[in-house]
């Protein structure tokens, strides 16, 4: 069945949170992207939105919460991690802290880790809709797995249409980028993804802020091991200058190069939060079979430009 199209009222919430108090999936707009969200105290909510993704088991689920006060509840929050809630939430962060023993948050959303992922999403509609259902919601981006986080509810039944309860429709997502994600659960702080909120202006506030190691064995901590990860079906060619035969273009503050075939702009003053915003949207305009492939022009890596050069080198990274 083909999912309950939901607009942002007063009742369309109230059915949403009632799906997902039954353990039904529902995708929902935050500032960032679409999360597919189920109860993330149920496991078989939790598993179902793996199945409907697609996803690795390994890759574990952020649970979102209405308000910052109930993370200290499902997570032990020192000093630190509470003044960077107090400073960042609501928004685009994503804090891993070490798991509280009596967290009802299922384990298969923590995929078996001693930690928690938390967000407080900055968002209307994402807010009533956590405070209607009343638990915390496991929300990955709402887009099947490996492939590009979606901006709009079109993308979201695009890609799951076929296999979730319902999708709330609450227009385009203002910062169009996932959450930075921010591990806290050891002494020194560790960037697992940048995003949403650069990782300077968290540094500015923590001090040094460490990557997480590369190459190392076992289950990976952060997506960051995962090199292929946001995908679209064409081949990228990144920092790209003039055209090969065929090919589209992401297009970034200076005029481009002629003879492409297409031309999707990020920005074209050179905004990155514009660019930012556009990243997906313009990737999956471009992802058509017409085209050879997508060059991408080059980018700055300050500020947002990190964490959206970050999601183009996965895009472009050699497929398994
Ligand atoms: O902006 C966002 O973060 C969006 C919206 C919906 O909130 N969500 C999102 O979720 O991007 P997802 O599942 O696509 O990415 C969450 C990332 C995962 O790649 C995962 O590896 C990492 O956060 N993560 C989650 N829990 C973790 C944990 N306990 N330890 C380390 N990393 C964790
Ligand atoms: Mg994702």
């Amino acid at each position: 069945m083909p999912a309950l199209a939901l607009a942002t009222g007063a009742d369309d919430i109230a059915e949403a949170a009632r799906l997902l108090r039954r353990g039904e999936l529902v995708a929902f707009p935050t500032e960032t992207v679409y999360g597919l969200g189920g109860d993330a105290t149920n496991g078989r909510a939790v598993a179902a939105i793996f199945a409907a993704k697609g996803r690795p088991r390994f890759n574990p689920l952020i649970s979102h919460l209405a308000e910052a006060a109930a993370a200290a509840e499902l997570a032990e929050l020192d000093s630190r991690a509470r003044d960077i809630a107090a400073r960042f939430w609501p928004g685009p962060l994503t804090l891993v802290l070490p798991r509280r023993k009596d967290c009802p948050i299922a384990l298969l959303a923590g995929a078996g880790l001693d930690t928690v992922a938390l967000r407080v999403p900055d968002h209307p509609v994402a807010h009533a809709l956590l405070a209607a259902v009343g638990r915390p919601l496991a929300a990955p981006s709402a887009n099947r797995s490996g492939r590009i986080s979606p901006t709009s509810a079109a993308h979201v039944r695009a890609e799951l249409g076929d296999r979730i309860a319902a999708i709330i429709d609450g227009g385009a997502c203002r910062i169009g980028l996932e959450s930075t994600v921010l591990d806290l659960s050891g002494e020194r702080p560790i960037l697992l993804r940048p995003g949403g909120i650069p990782v300077e202006t968290l540094a500015a506030v923590l001090g040094p802020i460490d990557r997480p190691p590369r190459g190392a064995g076992g289950a990976p901590r952060g997506p960051g091991m995962l090199a292929s990860h946001y995908a679209p079906a064409l081949p990228l060619r990144l920092k790209a200058g003039k055209p090969r035969p065929g090919e589209a273009l992401l297009a970034f503050g200076a005029a481009p190069a002629p003879g492409y075939a297409e031309i999707e702009w990020l920005s074209r003053t050179s905004d990155l939060a514009e660019a930012a915003a556009n990243l997906f949207a313009a990737l999956r305009a471009l992802d058509r079979p017409e085209f050879s492939g997508i060059a991408v022009m080059p980018i700055p890596e300050d500020g947002l430009g990190a964490a959206i050069n970050d999601r183009l080198r996965r895009a472009a990274a050699p497929r398994g």
